[in-house]
């Protein structure tokens, strides 16, 4: 079958794809322009695309053929799931593989904005550090602090357990409450929002893209946070009204944020880039070469089943398009 991959992936991945189907791929570390994409997909059976994709209806209406669509990413707000759910296109993503890593860097930002890492590390380039001091260059203290986790899937549960190794309180916020023998055995706390972003020092951001949580942190709830608190966040950009945090952080509102994601990637809002209180990564959650592996691995598999007629291990979707079928 024809099969277009929208993004680079290791050789070994493509190689596995390119034994059973005829590949177009994308071999540049750039996502495909968008007219390229909507070209690329004419005529093919399969894709394997990226977050940067928008897989929309306009798209979809071009691909008829369209058999299997494999997102590379566990985040799939790239993707019209209801539009490819009505054309019964399975659709995957790739959850689990990249939990710890995403948590790993979670915690780097937590620690790099809390103790002022990068500012630190740019100080001491420009010849700045001259003398210790007893209270030159403080931070704030992470161990012992309170960890609101809003969204307590995979990857806030990682970073739960990380968060005890620093004897951490953690409060947790979700859509749902955990069984109270989970919420023992993780030691946390479910509150509602408000009480979540009124206490805690560090507030970390785990849910997906969605209608109900885009804006999720406006200017209302960055009023409820404490002046010393930071805000983190590795979910997706516009989770955060990022205008209204530059405001909150350039007038003392909250303390400091660690960014991994942003609302209109790869552009910064206005000021934020001028800001010594935040830091700015550029979405790296995943990128470990172990993590990235394991990612385009999974999204073959996924692929390669959906296209064999399978089930793909990771398909979001299968269960309301064989309800839609049946119910024709
Ligand atoms: C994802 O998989 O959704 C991540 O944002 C990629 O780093």
């Amino acid at each position: 079958m024809k099969v277009l991959i929208t993004c680079n992936l290791p050789k070994e991945v493509i190689g596995t794809i390119k034994k059973q189907h005829h590949v177009q791929i994308n071999d540049e570390d750039q996502p495909m322009e968008r007219k390229r994409l909507l070209q690329g997909v004419k005529g093919k059976e399969g894709l394997l695309c990226t977050i940067t994709d928008q897989i929309d209806i306009e798209l979809l209406d071009k691909a008829p053929h369209l058999r299997m669509i494999a997102n590379y990413g566990v985040g799939f707000n790239n993707i019209d799931l209801k539009a490819a759910t009505v054309k019964g296109i399975p659709v995957s993503n790739t959850p689990g593989v990249l939990t710890d890593a995403t948590a790993d860097i979670t915690f780097a930002l937590i620690l790099a904005t809390a103790r002022r890492v990068v500012e630190g590390d740019k100080r001491n380039r420009k010849g700045e550090f001259q003398s210790w001091a007893p209270l030159d260059f403080l931070g704030r203290e992470v161990s012992g602090k309170t960890l609101g986790i809003i969204g307590l899937g995979r990857i806030g549960k990682a970073v739960v357990r990380r968060a005890r190794g620093f004897e951490m309180r953690l409060l947790y916020h979700n859509r749902h409450r955990l069984e109270p023998s989970e919420e023992k055995q993780l030691a946390v706390q479910y509150v509602d929002l408000k009480r979540l972003l009124i206490e805690a020092d560090f507030v970390s951001l785990h849910v997906p893209l969605t209608d109900q949580t885009h804006h999720l942190i406006g200017p209302h709830e960055l009023e409820l946070m404490k002046p010393s608190a930071t805000l983190i966040n590795a979910s997706r950009g516009p989770v955060v009204d990022e205008k209204a945090l530059v405001k909150a952080l350039k007038t003392g509102q909250i303390a400091g944020a660690g960014l991994d994601v942003y609302e209109d990637e790869p552009n910064l809002a206005p000021g934020l880039a001028d800001l010594d209180n935040v830091t700015l990564l550029p979405h790296v959650g995943s990128a470990t070469l172990e993590t990235r592996t394991k990612m385009a691995q999974l999204a073959a598999d996924n692929l390669l089943a959906g296209l064999r007629g399978e089930i793909p291990p990771n398909c979001l979707n299968c269960d309301e398009i064989s309800h839609r079928s049946k119910s024709v």
